[in-house]
This record gives C-alpha cells, sequence and structure tokens, in this order.
C-alpha cells in the first residue's frame, strides 16, 4: 500500500487549524495509511513532522484523513521543535523517510532495540526509562506475546539496571539465564554478568521456588485453609496463634505442634491442614532460601516458574507471598518491574476464591499507588476483559499484538484513548512477530516487526508429529 518515498508527492495537499492536528485530502495517487509518518512542507518552507491518524476513500476517488503533528524538523535536518504550535492553511504531504522519522527519538535518553517499524524499516526502540509506569500486553493466543516480551525483557536486562521479576505459567523464561556455551541453539545469550535466578518448583532443590507460610499475611494463611475469620472462629484463632508456636520452622511441625496445645480447635485445624494436605505442598520452604528472601537482593531478572505445581493454590501462594512483601516494604522505594505473563491468573475480574480475591486485590493495589514506590507492573493477557478493569485502566503503556475479535478492540480503544483507532482497527490483520506499541514508552504509536530473541525460549509451541 505505502508509496515509493523518492516519488514527490504533489497528490496530497494538508492544512491545520492549530497546529496539533491536521487534516489531509488527496487524489488516488496519493496512499498513506494509518500510521503512516508524514512530512509536511508549509508554505513558509519549514517542513513539519506527523503522522496519520485515519483514512479514508472511496475506489479511485479522491481521499480524506486526519492526523497529529509532532515537531518542526530545524534547518539542519538535525532536530525537532516540538513547542512551534502554528496553524497552516496549506502544506504538500510525502512519506517521512527513516533520518527523519528518527528525530522521534531525538533527546531520548537509552532505548531498547525491538525490531523494525515504518516503510524504510528504521529500527524500532522502546524508551527505557518510561518503564516506570504500567504496561499492559495483549494479543490473542499464539500471537506473540510471549515472544514479543522475551525479546524487551532481555533488551531491559542488556541496557538498564532495572530488577525484573518475573510470573511465569508455562516456563517460558527458564532459559533467560542460557548461556551461549550452554545452548546449542547459536543464540547470543545475555552477559554473564547478569544476576539471573531461575526459580522452580522442586520439593528437594536447594534453589527451588518456594516461600514460607508464616511470612503470609494472616488473611491468605486462613484462605489457604478455608477459614474464615467469623464463621470459623476458633480454628482461625488458632491459626492466629500458630504464629508464635511454629515460628519460621518447618511445615512439618505444624500438626504435631497443634496436637500438643490439646485444644479442641487446635485439633480441628490440625486434622484440616492434614485433610487439605497442605503440608505437602512443594511451595513450603523449610530452611531453604524463600524466592521473597531472593527479591529482597533484587537479581538483575527473577524467573518464577509458577507451572510446575501440583495444587493450583500453589502457585496463588508464591503470588501473594512476593506481591505482599514487595508491598510491606514499599518504602525501600527499590524499583522493580513485575512482569505477570498470562496475568488472568492472577488478576481476573472472576476469580472468586478467598486465595484469588487477596491476590487480586494486592495486584490492585499495586496498580493504583505502587508506581511512586517503583513497583511497576507489566501485565500480559489475551483479552482486555479478562483483567480486572481497575488493574488496566491505571496503565500507560500498549503492546498489543493480533486480535481477532472486534469487541475486545473496542475495549482496548476505550481504555487507551490514545491510540489512533485506525490503527488499533488493523490488528486482526497482524502477522505474527507484528506489534503495535502506544504510550509513554515510544514517542509515537508504531507497528513494529518485532526481532529476534536473545535466547532461547522456553515453552515454544509444540508440532504434530507427522509420519515420514
Ligand atoms: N516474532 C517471532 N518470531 C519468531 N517466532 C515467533 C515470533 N512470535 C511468536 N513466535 C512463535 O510463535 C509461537 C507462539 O508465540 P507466543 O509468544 O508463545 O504466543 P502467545 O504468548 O501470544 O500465546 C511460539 O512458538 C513462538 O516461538
Ligand atoms: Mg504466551
Amino acid at each position: 500500500m505505502t508509496r515509493p518515498k523518492e516519488s514527490k508527492n504533489e497528490n496530497a495537499t494538508a492544512a491545520s487549524v492549530d497546529g496539533r492536528y491536521f487534516q489531509l485530502a488527496g487524489s488516488a495517487e496519493a496512499v498513506f495509511e494509518p500510521g503512516s509518518y508524514v512530512v509536511l512542507e508549509r508554505q513558509d518552507g519549514r517542513r513539519v513532522l506527523g503522522q496519520v491518524d485515519d483514512l479514508t476513500f472511496e475506489m479511485g476517488g479522491p481521499f480524506q484523513g486526519a492526523g497529529r503533528i509532532f515537531g518542526v524538523v530545524s534547518d539542519n535536518g538535525h532536530g525537532l521543535d516540538t513547542h512551534e504550535v502554528r496553524p497552516f492553511a496549506s502544506a504538500t504531504v510525502e512519506q517521512a523517510d527513516a533520518s527523519t522519522i528518527e528525530l522521534l527519538y531525538s533527546g531520548t535518553p537509552a532505548t531498547l532495540t525491538i525490531g523494525s517499524y515504518g516503510s524504510d524499516n528504521a529500527t524500532a526502540r522502546l524508551l527505557a526509562n518510561r518503564f516506570n509506569r504500567h504496561t499492559f500486553w495483549c494479543g490473542q493466543s499464539g500471537s506473540g506475546k510471549t515472544y514479543a516480551l522475551g525479546v524487551v525483557l532481555e533488551q531491559l536486562i542488556l541496557h538498564t539496571s532495572l530488577p525484573i521479576v518475573i510470573f511465569d505459567p508455562n516456563a517460558d523464561f527458564v532459559n533467560l539465564g542460557g548461556r551461549p556455551e550452554g545452548n546449542a541453539s547459536g543464540m547470543e545469550g545475555l552477559p554473564s554478568d547478569r544476576d539471573i535466578r531461575v526459580l522452580r518448583p522442586s520439593p528437594a532443590n536447594t534453589r527451588a521456588l518456594v516461600v514460607r507460610f508464616t511470612d503470609l499475611p494472616l488473611r491468605a494463611r486462613g484462605a489457604i485453609l478455608h477459614l474464615h475469620p467469623l464463621n470459623d472462629r476458633e480454628e482461625y484463632n488458632e491459626l492466629m496463634r500458630l504464629e508464635e508456636t511454629v515460628g519460621t520452622l518447618d511445615p512439618a511441625n505444624v500438626v504435631p505442634r497443634l496436637r500438643d496445645r490439646g485444644t479442641e480447635a487446635a485439633e480441628a485445624l490440625a486434622a484440616r491442614i492434614e485433610n487439605l494436605r497442605v503440608i505437602d505442598w512443594a511451595v513450603w520452604s523449610g530452611p531453604r532460601e524463600t524466592a521473597t528472601e531472593i527479591l529482597q537482593h533484587r537479581p538483575d531478572a527473577t524467573v518464577l516458574d509458577l507451572g510446575g505445581f501440583a495444587n493450583p493454590d500453589e502457585p496463588l501462594v508464591v503470588a501473594m507471598a512476593v506481591l505482599e512483601d514487595l508491598w510491606a516494604k514499599r518504602e525501600e522505594r527499590k524499583p522493580l518491574l513485575i512482569v505477570i505473563d498470562e496475568a488472568h491468573n492472577l488478576c481476573s475480574p472472576e476469580g472468586e476464591s478467598p486465595l484469588h480475591v487477596a491476590v487480586r486485590e494486592k495486584i490492585i493495589q499495586i496498580a493504583a499507588e505502587g508506581r511512586k514506590f517503583g513497583l511497576w507492573l507489566l501485565l500480559s493477557t489475551q483479552r482486555p476483559s479478562r483483567i480486572h478493569p481497575s488493574i488496566i485502566s491505571q496503565c500507560d503503556n500498549l503492546a498489543l499484538m493480533k486480535m481477532a475479535s472486534p469487541v475486545d478492540l473496542k475495549e482496548i480503544a476505550t481504555i487507551f484513548g490514545f491510540v489512533p483507532a485506525a490503527m488499533l482497527e488493523r490488528s486482526p490483520l497482524f502477522r505474527q512477530g507484528e506489534a503495535l506499541f502506544a504510550g509513554s514508552f515510544v514517542p509515537a504509536p508504531m507497528l513494529v516487526k518485532m526481532g529476534n530473541r536473545l535466547t532461547p525460549e522456553g515453552g515454544s509451541d509444540l508440532h504434530v508429529p507427522l509420519r515420514p
């Protein structure tokens, strides 16, 4: 669809009544697309860089459209003046070339290379300093969310010292620390001096993904044991005392200690713990170092592999312990990017078990108030409706992969009003590896063809076995 850039375009004109937005019109020969970067040459000879937001046309007939203005290109072509806001009555319109588009990045600090964009395949970069916002990552299953997420996280680990924790339900990121000598893929890997911890469920391994029962807030401990503070007054009360009795000891001691107490409620609580088989969960630390203790040192990246637990409550327990601890220590203001892949597992509006509710409320709280404490969320999911609305509404960055459902796209358009609607509407046609980035971490909305990963994916798609 895009016009060759070298043909000077006499077929389209633009005008702006406010110097911020422009209207454009032209004949059938001048074909732009939503998202095209354009240079508008005003009658005073100054060149203005803008982006087409919207276009309508009839087959073979004239087209009309509108777009936004980013700034005026300096005389030497090396800068972009974003302060001059001047209306103009008429300007010629042409596609911006890669070096002019590059001006969008002028004056921005460290950037993360993620792929290419625009008709000239310019290098697409994210603004590293804008990960101090919450980010929403969305696209239908198989659209490439996890792959693209990996590309971005690798760049963050390469170019920033922002620590990252990844809640990884499908073991997709367990190779993040894979060293070139240790993988046969021929990939570059990440520098060996980066501290990358991969914590996986294991009953015996000393570096397993574990948390401590007594570190959990009382409400979460009650939720694990299906106890209600009023409906189950006596047992709940024993649970409160358990801290004094058990401290940080091995969970295997919990039941004997309770039985030692000899009260009816302690006996009931012991039976409950046994019946639910909670003690058998692989998630309890015993003397091992817990995920919260490891995160306290803020490794460059910590992967929490939530997939391998036997009980579906165990991933929720990990999330609760980690998020609760981060929140409790928020005044330390130690920045952390909290990445949650398949985030509907932890903050869907529908989860109703007390543990689900507790985890979701913690995430809602971090979404609402975590930013100023350096707790920044990056949430990935398939549909906007699968994440609680008061969490999504706090997100300033959007990465959108293919999404075919018009209902979902409409919702995205409502929540992320800053994204040109015509660019969103193209999402159903995105190929694998294409993503729309918009919001504060890009200088302008851009459709990116994602670059390659540096480390091998963990859980990529399985192929159907064929017969020879
Ligand atoms: N940009 C890309 N380049 C190469 N392969 C990709 C790319 N994006 C996705 N894939 C492949 O497509 C499959 C699905 O991608 P994935 O990221 O797991 O999707 P999602 O997380 O949205 O379900 C994976 O096997 C992955 O390797
Ligand atoms: Mg995925």
